[in-house]
C-alpha cells in the first residue's frame, strides 16, 4: 500500500541520544529544557521573530484567537482542513465564509473585503499546501476595516514570502507539526507572532493562565507540549535540508509527468514564494473524473487523499453561504502521494495511472 504520507522517523540513535537527555533530567512536560531548545531552534532556523511550541495546530488556532481577544465574527476560507472552521466555532466565533481563488486554492482578498460587515473583527486565512497567499493585500484590507489577522500556517514549515519567513506576516500565524506533516514532532504546532506581547499571552494561556504558581492572569487551557515532542522536533530537525531537497525533486518529477496534460489543473504557486513542495495535488476536469483516478489507483493499492473535501462551507454546525470556486475545486482535487522515502518508479507508476484513468 502507497499512502497519501507517511511520517519521516529520524534514525533511533539521534532520537535515542535526546531520551537519554530525558531520563539524565527527569523532566518530563512543562517548559522543559528540550522544549526550550525545540523553540530556539525553529526559530533559528526559520529567522522568525516570537515562538511558542503547543500541543497541535488546531489548540494554536484557538489560543490565537484568545490571544487576540477574539469573540465575534472572524472571515475565513472554505478551503482548508476541518481545523481551520472547527476552532474557531468550538471558541464561539461566528464564521463568514469568502470564496477562494481557483488558482491559487487561497482566500480571494476581494472576496474577504466583499464579506466585511460591521461586526467583523478577525480575518482567518489559511496558505493552502504552503502556498502563501497575497499577504500585502490582506494587510491592507485589515488596517482599512481594523481587523486582525490570523494565518493557518499548517502547511508552511520553510516556507519564506519575499524572502522573509511566512511566520512574519501578519498579527499570529499558527503551525501544526502533526506526524503528517514535512516537518513533525509527533503531534505538536507552533504560535508565532511578531508582538512579544502577544507570545506573552499566548505562554500564559497555554499554562492554565499561571503567572507563577499562586496566580492566574488570564484564562488559561492546557496547551503545552513535552519533552518527548521536542525530542522529535530536534530529531527530525537535523534532517530538514535532506527532507526539503527530496521533496523538492519528488515534485518536481510529479510535474514532468503530469503538467503537459491540458485535463489537469495545478495549483499556482505565488511567484514571491520559496516554496516547501509539501504537498501535490491534482484538480481534474470533473468529479466523476476524479472517483475514476481514485477507484483505479486503489486498485493498485494507492492511497491519495481528498484535500480537502468537503468545502468548510457545508459543514452542519456553520451557517451556509455559496462560494462557488471553493465547492468546484473540492470537488475535484485530489492530493497524490508524497513521503520522503516514496520512490521515482512509484511517482512514475502513479502517474502512468492517473494518466490511464483520465
Ligand atoms: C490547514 C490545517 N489547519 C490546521 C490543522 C490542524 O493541525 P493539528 O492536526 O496539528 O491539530 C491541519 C492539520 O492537518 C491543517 O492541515
Amino acid at each position: 500500500m502507497i499512502p497519501v504520507t507517511k511520517p519521516f522517523l529520524p534514525p533511533r540513535k539521534v532520537h535515542d541520544s535526546f531520551l537519554d537527555t530525558i531520563w539524565e533530567n527527569n523532566w518530563l512536560t512543562n517548559s522543559g529544557p528540550l522544549l526550550n531548545r525545540l523553540e530556539s531552534d525553529v526559530q533559528g532556523r526559520l529567522e522568525t521573530s516570537n515562538i511558542s511550541f503547543v500541543t497541535n495546530g488546531t489548540i494554536a488556532i484557538q489560543i490565537a484567537i484568545k490571544a487576540l481577544g477574539i469573540t465575534g465574527e472572524i472571515i475565513t476560507t472554505p478551503f482548508s482542513y476541518v481545523a481551520t472552521t472547527s476552532a474557531p466555532a468550538w471558541e464561539g466565533c461566528s464564521l463568514r465564509f469568502a470564496d477562494i481563488d481557483p488558482n491559487s486554492f487561497n482566500i480571494d482578498p476581494d472576496s474577504i473585503e466583499a464579506a466585511i460587515t460591521p461586526k467583523t473583527q478577525a480575518i482567518l486565512a489559511t496558505h493552502v499546501f504552503g502556498n502563501p497567499i497575497e499577504v500585502e493585500k490582506v494587510a491592507d484590507i485589515a488596517k482599512h476595516h481594523d481587523l486582525k489577522i490570523i494565518y493557518d500556517a499548517a502547511h508552511c514549515f520553510g516556507v519564506d514570502y519575499d524572502d522573509v519567513s511566512i511566520f512574519e506576516y501578519g498579527d499570529v500565524s499558527t503551525l501544526s507539526t502533526h506526524a503528517t506533516k514535512i516537518f513533525h514532532t509527533v503531534e505538536g504546532g507552533f504560535i508565532f507572532s511578531p508582538d512579544l506581547e502577544v507570545r506573552n499571552s499566548v505562554n500564559l494561556m497555554k499554562n492554565f493562565g499561571h503567572d507563577g504558581p499562586e496566580v492566574f492572569s488570564s484564562i488559561g487551557i492546557n496547551g503545552k507540549n513535552s519533552e518527548f515532542h521536542a525530542a522529535m522536533g530536534l530529531s527530525n530537525l537535523q534532517f530538514m535540508d535532506v527532507i526539503l531537497a527530496k521533496r523538492k525533486a519528488q515534485y518536481q518529477l510529479y510535474e514532468t509527468l503530469l503538467k503537459g496534460n491540458n485535463n489537469l489543473q495545478f495549483q499556482a504557486i505565488h511567484p514571491k514564494a520559496k516554496y516547501n513542495y509539501s504537498y501535490f495535488p491534482v484538480v481534474f476536469t470533473s468529479e466523476s473524473v476524479l472517483l475514476n483516478v481514485q477507484s483505479l489507483l486503489k486498485e493498485n493499492q494507492i492511497q491519495p487523499r481528498r484535500y480537502f473535501y468537503p468545502s468548510l462551507n457545508k459543514l452542519d454546525y456553520v451557517e451556509y453561504m455559496p462560494t462557488p470556486h471553493a465547492e468546484s475545486i473540492a470537488e475535484r482535487i485530489l492530493c497524490l502521494p508524497l513521503f520522503h522515502n516514496l520512490e521515482d518508479k512509484d511517482i512514475n507508476r502513479i502517474c502512468d495511472l492517473v494518466l490511464r484513468a483520465i
